[in-house]
């Protein structure tokens, strides 16, 4: 399935974990319906995972919160803003291991410490939202988590519209 022998160690932690999601979207087209699955397979599979959700681009620059697993999360999202609108502005990977030291941070909960932020593409490449996973633990997340994420974010949204 996938083109490495080893497994990463968010699916060593959760055994199945990469299986259950692929069978639960199968023949899935609708993004909100996958994003709820993933965001409540990823919470409740992962121990250090303290909040997990997308941020959904619904203009220009700015995106407004979708399913998600945790305690409430703020409602909109410019470009402009936080580690969330940094990752869409950029297009990029977001890993913080202290979400004090990032300047901009939007704190929602007094319990995240640390964050990763994936962009989500969908049909022509064209960037869909952002999953947003946060930690209350510093630094819980690796480059290996991130490619882990990355990989299965490409899987369940490549070609789909928003
Ligand atoms: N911390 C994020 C905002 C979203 S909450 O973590 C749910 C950020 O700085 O973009």
């Amino acid at each position: 399935m996938r083109q490495t022998s080893k497994l990463s160690r968010l699916e060593v932690i959760a055994p199945g974990l990469t299986a259950r999601i692929f069978e639960l979207c199968d023949g899935e087209d609708d993004v909100i319906a996958i994003m709820a699955t993933v965001a409540g397979e990823l919470y409740h599979a992962i121990d250090g995972f303290d909040w997990v959700g997308f941020y959904r681009v619904v203009g220009k620059d700015v995106m407004k919160i979708g399913p998600y697993q945790g305690g409430h999360g703020c409602l909109l999202i410019p470009f402009a803003r936080g580690v969330c609108g940094a990752a869409a502005r950029l297009q990029k990977i977001h890993i913080v291991d202290d979400v004090n030291k990032f300047d901009g941070h939007i704190a929602c909960s007094d319990s995240s410490k640390s964050e990763l932020v994936i962009p989500c593409f969908g049909v022509n490449g064209e960037l869909l939202a952002v999953l947003d996973i946060d930690s209350d633990q510093p630094a819980f997340f690796t480059k290996q988590d991130a490619d882990y994420l990355d990989w299965l974010m490409r899987k369940l949204f490549m070609g789909k519209k928003s």
